[in-house]
């Protein structure tokens, strides 16, 4: 079993790269790199952007993992899709038993999708896929529940 990850420890880090310098992406794409090198079941990182003119579609922005043909997808569909129009969080610890669901690899084996607010718009979402099956736990949520906050205010 893989050892716990300290989120506590990886907080800060991610307060540092927010606050500090760069453009509204490369802070997005830090952001992925970085929990894609520290959590080792976190396989694919990225951010889904609301643009302004394009309402009720994700466009994918900043993301750290191979590259997907899922660049664009509308309010309700797949996983990311039913975060952004239901509002919630998502975790899907098996995506096998899934219907409404877009595949990028059958390496990945589950997904939290976690919707960002501006005010009560949802203007993004932190979307992870992992290769393993139920890894996802109470901590990671509240931990990229937490980055999501924090992460809102530069969208
Ligand atoms: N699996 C997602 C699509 C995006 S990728 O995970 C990068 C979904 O069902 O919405």
């Amino acid at each position: 079993m893989e050892e716990r990850v300290d989120f506590g420890r990886l907080l800060p880090a991610i307060q540092e790269i927010v606050s500090g310098r760069g453009t509204r992406d490369e802070k997005l794409l830090a952001i992925c790199q970085f929990l894609k090198n520290e959590v080792p079941y976190y396989n694919w990182v990225g951010f889904y952007l609301v643009e302004p003119g394009e309402e009720q579609v994700l466009v994918l922005g900043p993301f750290a993992g191979a590259p997907t043909e899922h660049t664009k997808i509308s309010f309700g569909q797949g996983i990311c899709g039913q975060a952004a129009e239901t509002e919630n969080t998502f975790i899907i610890q098996d995506v096998s038993l899934e219907t409404n669901y877009l595949s990028c690899s059958p390496d990945v084996k589950s997904e939290i999708v976690i919707p960002l607010f501006k005010g009560d718009q949802v203007v993004g979402e932190l979307d992870i896929d992992s290769h393993l099956i139920s890894p996802f736990t109470d901590q990671d949520q509240e931990f990229l529940e937490h980055i999501s906050l924090l992460v809102a205010g530069l969208c």
